[in-house]
């Protein structure tokens, strides 16, 4: 049992409210095939679903991938949902196959150029992760592994077509939002990504940041 199966069991984070940036990536947009990352208890996946689009929602939580697979059948529509370890290379992003990815709140720097080489020409990266730095309320300090540096997810997709990038300057007290800071992108695949091509030999992982304790 995972830290996030205990909470989800708890009823901490299983809101369905999704985040007001993937409702805005995906405003006048045709529907295609989506992939959200480290899903949860699938309020992203479920938007996207409802709304037409064609979605595979993975998370290594199981308490987390069963609301998703209980949200998607009370709201009469399908969800891919995949239970599988992303840190440990379980889940392989399919090259040139999503018109949208998403990332909601989780971090794993040697995903970025799975996420990248996974979208089609056109294809959407949608995130909003925790960011580190300048916030002298933070009770404790920070892992920077576990939090973006300040532009750093910027300049990871700097090739792109960036649609919005923000980085909040303060914590939110806003109810329903994140208590620490982010950094926020959509970012659009304008041509074909060669630096993600570079990283096309790259599986499987079995070993980083994110797990100490993979199955080799
Ligand atoms: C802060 S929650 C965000 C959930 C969802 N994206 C949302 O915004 O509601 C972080 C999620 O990352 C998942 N997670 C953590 N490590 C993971 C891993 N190695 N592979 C897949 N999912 C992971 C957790 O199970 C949890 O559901």
């Amino acid at each position: 049992m995972t830290d996030w199966d205990e909470r989800f069991g708890r009823g901490e984070h299983v809101s369905t409210q999704p985040h007001a940036l993937l409702e805005r990536a995906i405003e006048g947009r045709s529907q295609g095939r989506a992939l959200d990352l480290a899903c949860g208890a699938g309020r992203h996946a479920l938007y996207l679903a409802t709304r037409g689009w064609q979605v595979v929602a993975v998370d290594v939580s199981r308490a987390g991938i069963e609301l998703t697979r209980e949200r998607a059948a009370s709201n009469g529509v399908e969800i891919d949902v995949r239970h599988a370890d992303l840190a440990c290379g379980e889940f392989v992003i399919e090259p040139e196959t999503y018109d949208l990815v998403c990332d909601f709140y989780y971090l794993q720097r040697d995903l970025f150029a799975d996420a990248r080489r996974g979208l089609r020409d056109g294809g959407m990266f949608v995130a909003a992760i925790l960011l580190a730095g300048g916030d002298a309320s933070q009770a404790r300090p920070v892992n920077p592994t576990f939090v973006l540096q300040l532009g750093e997810l910027r300049e990871l997709f700097k090739e792109w077509k960036i649609e919005h990038y923000f980085e909040a300057p303060e914590r939110s007290d806003q109810p329903d939002q994140h208590s620490w800071r982010t950094a926020e992108i959509i970012a659009v695949k304008t041509k074909s990504d060669e630096r993600a091509s570079l990283f096309s030999n790259h599986r499987p992982r079995n070993r980083n940041q994110n797990s100490d304790s993979c199955m080799t």
